[in-house]
């Protein structure tokens, strides 16, 4: 992707959540220099990976094949070994009409998907098999908002703004928004993006940045780079 387009979709995302009441938090507005020099202050934020965070999965699609992210909090890995402490996680994610996220699951991480306004959420789900592939004979159960729901394999779970699901490790998931854009909640465990997403296709979790002009602000896959 572009720098120019990842810094238009920060710009548009921003105004999409604020018309739900949702204002992300401070850092979320500090420019690349602004974060350089707090550095020696802001390891909390750069070692959990905090902000912005889109991807194309690598595939230069974005507007069919994409996800915008916003990491809110991040607890410590370190933590969940421990057995207490800061185990969780938010992030405030945006699916857009017919964009699709493509099917994943995670080893680790159980997460609640918020359909928190707009348009529907769809998720499509599927179990693991025992080479741990998506499951296409075996019904699916999950917990929405507390209700069991069972269904075929690879049955298309639609979420109302309100509605949420529990997505458990080893549960299959490709989602988008239908009949507009969604403004979608996650609550999970804590977070290792860099570890914690199997793919059932062979792509990449972050894009590949063309940079067209500098960054607004900078993307989570940004900090390598930039701070080491
Ligand atoms: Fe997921």
């Amino acid at each position: 992707m572009k720098r120019s387009q990842v810094n238009d979709i920060i710009r548009a995302a921003d105004d999409f959540i604020r018309t739900f009441g949702y204002i992300l938090p401070p850092f979320a507005y500090w420019s690349p220099g602004q974060m350089r020099d707090r550095i020696g202050e802001i390891g909390g934020i750069v070692g959990a990976r905090l902000g912005w965070d889109i991807t194309d999965y690598g595939e230069g699609r974005f507007d069919e094949l994409g996800l915008f992210l916003f990491t809110v909090r991040n607890g410590s890995e370190e933590d969940l070994r421990r057995g207490g402490g800061m185990c969780y996680a938010e992030k405030i994610m945006i699916s857009r009409q017919d964009q699709i996220s493509p099917l994943h699951r995670h080893i680790v991480k159980a997460e609640d998907i918020i359909n928190r306004g707009g348009g529907v959420l769809a998720l499509k789900l599927f179990n693991s098999d025992a080479a741990g592939k998506p499951d296409g004979e075996t019904e699916v159960e999950v917990a929405t908002d507390g209700v069991l729901r069972r269904q075929e394999a690879g049955a298309v779970l639609r979420l109302d703004p309100g509605e949420s699901v529990t997505l458990m490790p080893g549960n299959w998931h490709a989602f988008w928004g239908e009949g507009g854009d969604v403004l979608i909640g996650e609550v999970s465990t804590v977070n290792n993006d860099l570890t914690d997403n199997v793919f059932n296709e062979p792509i990449g979790r972050f894009s590949e940045i063309d940079e067209d002009e500098d960054p607004l602000h900078l993307l989570v896959s940004d900090y390598p780079k930039w701070f080491g």
